[in-house]
């Protein structure tokens, strides 16, 4: 048998404003479009947007539904637009931001397994990396500078 390591890094800044203008920019958006999450049911509301290699930025929240799984993330939400608008563009930046309504979230809040796995995808697709970042309400901000990062051992098209 042999063992091997995958190893993950992060870079956490305290402050939006460590962070150049685009991202702050994206956050801003970001922070804009989680006001239009539909969550009734889990009163956590999250807000996504992407920067585009194009210049576009898009951006979702989270939708949820009655039949809890019918509803989904604010990160798909975001990346499946961007897909179905822009097809040939090149994802470069995401910027995620979470938060309860019955409390603070002053934690980063990174995205869910099933995010991660869609995410990829589209790493994948365009061959260069998509540039994490991600936060609560309040607080830090942490960026990872790729999906893949924060995915180690991923099931991709290389499998089929
Ligand atoms: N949620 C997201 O939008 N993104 C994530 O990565 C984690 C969870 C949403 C789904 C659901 O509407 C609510 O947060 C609580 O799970």
């Amino acid at each position: 048998m042999k063992s091997f390591k995958v190893e993950a890094h992060f870079n956490q800044f305290e402050n939006l404003k460590e962070l150049p203008q685009d991202i702050q920019d994206l956050f801003k958006k970001a922070a804009s479009v989680r006001e239009n999450a539909y969550a009734p049911y889990s009163q956590f509301l999250v807000g996504c947007a992407l920067l585009l290699d194009n210049g576009q930025v898009v951006s979702g929240s989270n939708q949820e539904n009655a039949s809890y799984p019918s509803g989904l993330c604010a990160e798909r939400t975001a990346i499946y637009f961007a897909g179905a608008t822009y097809p040939k563009a090149r994802i470069l930046k995401m910027a995620i931001i979470a938060g309860s309504t019955k409390k603070i979230t002053n934690t980063p809040i990174p995205p869910c397994g099933a995010c991660r796995q869609t995410i990829s995808e589209y790493e994948f697709k365009q061959d260069i990396p998509i540039e994490m970042y991600f936060k609560g309400q309040e607080g830090a901000i942490v960026y990872s500078k790729s999906l893949s990062n924060l995915l180690p051992l991923s099931f991709n098209k290389n499998a089929l």
